[in-house]
């Protein structure tokens, strides 16, 4: 089914044509949603812009336009309004028949886009042997949902784990293991060395206080380096056991992901500096092997330069981006690369992609993007951290918002007198504080920091997954109640509009086309979120106003037809924001 925002949109064009000539073709109507819907639907604002360039009045210029539109399949005649506005109103019959073929359809009417884009995205992304810490946690949901909306539109999409496995800090690491836990690097030995942030901070402690261990460490990176046994095997159980409490995680909400770390890129990065050196780009700067980026000046307004090659000879985590550029363009085909990551590294990815740009390894048609977020903060608006101070664990994190659900939902129970199985608990409990993490966090303008509050998420009312939930659950359960088979409907079975609250939700329903193009293009999932909210709104207000089960037929069947798609909508539209429904709660 072809949107009506695109249907609109090749009207318009043939109609600027006829009115101005085919100079014009491509001019972007301006078609966008009326704030009021006094105006109709859609509303048309290019007459004001092409005024200048068609040295005209735009009401003139409106009505050449109107005079040459055919829009009559979809609108009533299109009205001019205030300075040169065309508004269009869409026909009931119209938005009848679309609504009962997004209904009938598993994808809601949303045909896959006609060319498919080979896309990457690049998420979650931890580093091994620190914690996986709460900005990762951000970008692991957020990079989820823009892949599966991604991948809904029909893109070829990998998800890539760009984890931290390699850099200096694995001296200290490997040295603290070999001397503290020397079993763990016995043939086939699984010893788990445990908590591996505690290990972490042990090792990072000698390696600030006792010189010896520092110079130990430095020999462990470069025979790291050199590949030599001992450190390697080391350097693997330690990301063994990382990979193993990351996917913990991952298991836990639903993320899948293919790991390709920084490591993996290290037979590259010699190739990288070659050719930036063959190309003349690359400059010697105390030592180091840099490249001066344009428009990046340090505090004291000094060019900026990124350094590609330290003086020890060892590379950079900027080195390794640009080896997985040419990886990404070259072997994996990409067309659009999406980095899900804070925007703390903003000035990183702009220097990295600039010096890509100028090396010639982004080919045309290839799209680079920083997706940033900001950082998490706790209720008092500082950084989210526990009571005492410490960084807050993922695991514990998600244990608190479940038994936090857990305790809302057995109060509900009590309450409402019921019998529920331990087994029901345990899953509801599960799935609404997984839910609510994830749907606070995706909710946000994802650019704004993010005050993370178990309160709010939880709250059964406002921009919620509990809300959200509840309203799946209820649309569902009335369309359930209706007992009509939604597969198999008799033909005269139709959605015949009435009610002004009925259009209202009509309307809505009908823009998830465009919603969904906005996100997959300007990847803000808070769009989505939002859409689902004010149609789980306009559903509520529809339900108060109009009686459905009890209502004559044919309006019975229509009703539950449009119930019917709320519903489904709202179960799709979770779905690409990685967030399960409950069919009872
Ligand atoms: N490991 C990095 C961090 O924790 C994130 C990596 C993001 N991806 C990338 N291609 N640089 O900050």
């Amino acid at each position: 089914m072809k949107s009506t925002l695109t249907q609109l949109t090749a009207q318009f064009d043939q109609a600027i044509v006829a009115a101005f000539g085919p100079e014009l073709t491509g001019t972007d109507p301006m078609l966008e949603p009326t704030t009021n819907p006094k105006f109709g639907d859609y509303q048309a604002n290019l007459a004001m812009s092409l005024a200048k360039p068609l040295k005209n009045n735009p009401r003139a210029i409106a009505s050449q336009i109107v005079e040459h539109l055919d829009v009559s399949a979809l609108c009533e005649p299109p009205e001019i309004a205030g300075p040169g506005f065309i508004n269009l109103r869409l026909r009931t019959d119209y938005l009848e028949q679309q609504l009962q073929q997004m209904q009938a359809d598993p994808r809601l009417g949303i045909p896959p886009v006609a060319q498919p884009q080979r896309v990457i995205v690049d998420f979650s992304s931890p580093n091994i042997a620190k914690e996986m810490h709460v900005g990762h946690l951000r970008s692991t949901i957020i990079g989820d949902s823009i892949a599966r909306v991604q991948e809904f539109m029909g893109h070829d999409v990998l998800r890539l784990n760009h984890v931290g496995d390699w850099g200096t800090q694995f001296g200290m690491l490997i040295t603290h293991l070999q001397e503290a836990c020397p079993d763990a690097l016995e043939a086939d030995s699984s010893v788990d060395i445990g908590d591996l942030v505690a290990f972490y901070k042990q090792a990072k402690q000698r390696f600030d206080t006792d010189d010896d261990f520092k110079t130990r460490s430095r020999e462990a990176v470069v025979a790291l380096q050199a590949g030599d046994d001992t450190a390697t095997k080391a350097w693997k159980v330690l990301c063994t056991q990382s990979r193993q409490e990351f996917q913990k995680i991952y298991d836990r909400l639903g993320i899948t992901i293919q790991e390709r770390g920084e490591s993996f890129y290290n037979p590259l990065l010699a190739d990288v500096v070659k050719d930036l050196d063959t190309q003349g780009l690359l400059v010697e700067d105390q030592g180091a092997k840099v490249v001066f980026v344009d428009g990046f000046t340090n505090k004291a307004g000094d060019p900026l330069p990124l350094i590609i090659q330290k003086s020890d000879g060892g590379y950079n985590y900027a080195t390794t981006d640009l080896a997985a550029i040419r990886y990404r363009t070259q072997q994996d085909g990409a067309q659009r690369v999406l980095y899900v990551v804070d925007a703390g590294q903003s000035n990183h990815f702009a220097l990295v992609f600039q010096v890509a740009a100028k090396a010639g390894w982004i080919p045309d048609g290839v799209e680079l993007t920083h997706v940033p977020f900001g950082v998490v903060q706790g209720e008092d608006g500082k950084k989210f951290k526990t009571r005492s101070g410490e960084t807050v664990r993922l695991k514990d994190l998600l244990d608190e918002a479940v038994s936090r659900a857990r305790a809302d939902l057995e109060r509900r129970i009590e309450a409402e007198g019921r019998q529920e199985s331990e087994s029901f608990i345990q899953t509801v409990a599960e799935t609404v504080g997984i839910d609510a993490v994830k749907y606070a966090d995706l909710s946000q303008n994802r650019t704004s920091n993010y005050i993370f509050s178990f309160d709010k998420m939880l709250a059964l009312q406002g921009n919620t997954a509990p809300y959200m939930l509840y309203a799946y659950v209820r649309v569902q359960g009335i369309s359930r109640k209706g007992n009509i088979d939604f597969d198999h409907l008799p033909d005269e079975a139709r959605i015949h509009l009435e009610e002004a609250s009925e259009f209202a939700l009509a309307r809505h329903l009908l823009q998830l086309d465009e919603v969904l193009d906005e996100v997959a293009q300007d990847l803000y999932p808070n769009r989505l979120c939002q859409y689902l909210f004010e149609l789980s709104q306009k559903f509520n207000q529809f339900y108060d106003r109009c009686s459905v089960l009890q209502a004559p037929e044919p309006q019975r069947t229509s009703r539950l037809l449009l119930c019917d798609l709320t519903a489904q909508t709202l179960k799709l539209g979770l779905s690409l924001l990685g967030i399960s429904v409950l069919e009872r709660m």
